[in-house]
């Protein structure tokens, strides 16, 4: 029997968890809303934050999914077996309510029952404490139990990074391998971050396919943690009950399960090959890489990077394009861009013969995942021209910049990191090729890091403005925030007033500082118009109107009028949030006030009790952001420090 495929265990898994009484939710969307921490959803764990904080699920306390995942930081770093930009999260939550005792059992039964992996094969780690945080002996003990109902003795062993693995099964690690929270260790932790000791899961190659045996590793011990080849770690049970005080830590308001589990690379385990692009969704590229390109995938080092790069970063540019980032200068388009134009690069290194690799790769996968992502297959056409227009646009370039770099490399004997980085910032080039191009003159590349000071520089600069601003700041529900989220609602609903109905919205990204909303308007908007929906928005306000939510339907909420995003992103049931009494349900009677309705919106929350909490608002900047795409930046001010928060009204 061929072993189980991505789409087998990405089925078994919601099968499984569903069964433990889990609501099952579509991936959202690898472009997040209303999250100004990051630019990209990285884990399955981000669109879940505000649930994990407290906010009410719609769909209950069991939640579970397979989240499209994508990490901009690893672009570099793809062309080994096991790293991919892009990637599937399978993720079970508990929101303050089950916890190690359910878990860790439900995950050994699901990894050696559904997916038959070989529980002599499995090996587990655990947090070993820190400060007032306590050893977690109590999952090691949940494992243990576990292993012993299949007949193994599960030792558990601390210090194996020093000692070896002797004949552990169970390994305490340190806060830098087992504990979780988005910042990472509990000492890189902003105020307010939620995080937890973990307890990850790893499935042995075999001793032979480590790398002990070369002088590098030699006098090393291995671990399940030793990164030499022979373990991969297959998923992560995150415990996490801690928020990050001014002093310490405190309980969070539930204790929660966040479990992550990399879907590609189960599916390595269960292949039982150590490299993920041998998995089924690879294949039908990877074939079509080989048979264009006449070479091996496997076969020389080098050229099987080559075969990688463009395997995983065309992947994910498909999946980037979906989801509304097409290639552009900008925010995550500007990601877009490097991936394709890397892939193409690496293509000239395999020699591929073709003008249109892009969109021709793009079919095959979209082909590929066409059952798990139908929307892929929706928007094939909007792929694949945005492919196709990119690829031509980037050969042009290439053959203008390779002469000015030829040029330059003839008339000079050294070339700095900085002129290195000219060429990455001008023409897109990958640092690592216009190095190789120097070499191979013959000229030497001189001051490395100064490559890196040069990107820096240019990063404050306007191009990745979203990265530079975002990064280290954090999605919180402090008061500023919640505000300016309410008033992007007022927002909203003044613009379909003002414009017409015809206003959706195409994006928001909210910080304690300001809200920015874009939205689809063809035309500038006229002073006047700015000033009507900055008086709307402020009688709104003036008028103090109450704020709540209610659960319903998909269906029930287009019935209603709500507006919102109706991507299906919460599942079948969803909240609606209403500001003006007229909507909102009065409590406990089942009937609709009869007030007036300002605003009636789909929204996962959280939102401010009553709109005079909001203060002033006042409207920045309104823009263009892309074709047809209006953009408004706006503040608030003057409101209290302290807020409540809306309730729901049954
Ligand atoms: N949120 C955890 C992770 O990303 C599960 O590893």
């Amino acid at each position: 029997m061929p072993p189980l495929s991505v789409d087998q265990i990405r089925q078994a898994y919601l099968d499984f968890f569903q069964e433990q009484g889990h609501a099952v939710i579509p991936s959202a969307s690898l472009i997040p809303e209303n999250d100004p921490t990051t630019l990209f959803t990285g884990s399955g764990m981000q669109p879940m934050l505000p649930y994990l904080l407290g906010e009410q699920h719609p769909l209950g306390k069991r939640i579970a999914d397979s989240q499209k995942s994508f990490r901009s930081v690893d672009i570099e770093e793809v062309g080994d077996n096991r790293h991919t930009t892009f990637f599937e999260m399978l993720g079970n939550w508990s929101l303050g309510e089950y916890f190690k005792a359910e878990q860790i059992p439900w995950m050994f039964a699901f990894l050696t029952e559904r997916l038959k992996l070989d529980p002599q094969r499995l090996y587990v780690t655990v947090f070993r404490g820190k400060d007032a945080i306590p050893r977690d002996d109590e999952s090691a003990q949940v494992w243990k139990e576990q292993f012993a109902r299949v007949g193994i003795d599960a030792k558990a062993i601390d210090e194996a990074e020093m000692h070896g693995m002797k004949d552990g099964r169970i390994f305490y690690y340190n806060e830098k391998k087992n504990w979780w929270s988005r910042a990472g260790e509990p000492a890189k932790m902003p105020v307010g971050e939620p995080g937890g000791p973990d307890s990850e899961m790893f499935w042995d190659f075999g001793a032979e396919r480590g790398l002990h045996e070369i002088s590098a590793w030699k006098d090393q011990p291995c671990h399940v943690n030793c990164d030499c080849g022979r373990f991969l770690e297959i998923g992560n049970n995150v415990f996490m009950e801690y928020i990050k005080t001014h002093s310490g830590f405190e309980q969070l308001k539930q204790r929660n399960v966040d479990f992550g589990g990399g879907l590609e690379r189960m599916a390595a385990a269960v292949n039982d090959d150590p490299d993920v692009f041998m998995i089924d969704v690879f294949t039908p590229l990877r074939t079509e890489l080989e048979r264009l390109s006449g070479k091996t995938y496997g076969k020389n080092p080098e050229e099987t990077r080559a075969f990688r790069v463009i395997l995983d970063h065309l992947r994910a540019a498909t999946f980037l394009i979906a989801d509304g980032a097409p290639p552009s200068n900008k925010d995550q388009g500007y990601f877009t861009r490097r991936l394709v134009r890397r892939a193409i690069f690496f293509a000239d290194r395999l020699a591929l013969q073709t003008s249109d690799l892009c969109s021709f790769s793009a079919d095959l996968i979209i082909k590929t995942y066409a059952k798990a992502y139908p929307d892929l297959v929706a928007k094939k056409e909007t792929i694949l021209s945005a492919l196709s227009a990119e690829e031509l646009q980037f050969r042009n370039t290439l053959i203008k910049g390779e002469k000015e770099l030829k040029e330059y490399l003839s008339a000079k004997d050294t070339m700095d990191g900085a002129k290195v980085f000219y060429f990455y910032e001008t023409y897109g080039f990958p640092r690592e090729l216009t190095e190789e191009v120097a070499l191979k003159l013959g000229k030497q590349v001189t001051d490395p890091s100064s490559f890196d000071t040069a990107k820096e520089k240019h990063q404050e600069g306007s191009r990745t403005g979203g990265l530079g601003k975002f990064k280290g700041g954090l999605a919180d529900h402090s008061a500023e925030t919640t505000k300016l989220h309410t008033a992007t609602h007022l927002l909203n609903a003044a613009l379909h007033r003002v414009l017409g109905q015809h206003i959706a919205q195409k994006g928001s990204n909210i910080t304690a500082e300001r809200l920015r909303f874009d939205f689809n308007h063809a035309e500038k908007m006229t002073p006047e118009q700015i000033a009507e929906t900055e008086k709307l928005v402020n009688e709104a306000i003036a008028a103090d109107l109450p704020v709540s939510f209610h659960l319903t339907t998909v269906d029930g909420a287009k019935d209603e009028g709500a507006i919102g995003v109706f991507d299906e992103r919460y599942g079948e049931q969803v909240k609606v949030y209403v500001i003006g009494d007229g909507g909102a349900k009065v409590a406990g009677s089942g009937k609709m006030g009869d007030g007036p309705v300002f605003s009636k919106e789909i929204c996962g929350g959280p939102h401010i009790a009553r709109t005079g909490m909001i203060g002033n608002f006042k409207i920045q900047k309104e823009e263009s952001s892309s074709a047809g795409v209006r953009r408004i930046k706006a503040i608030v001010s003057g409101g209290p420090a302290e807020i409540e928060v809306a309730k729901e009204v049954k």
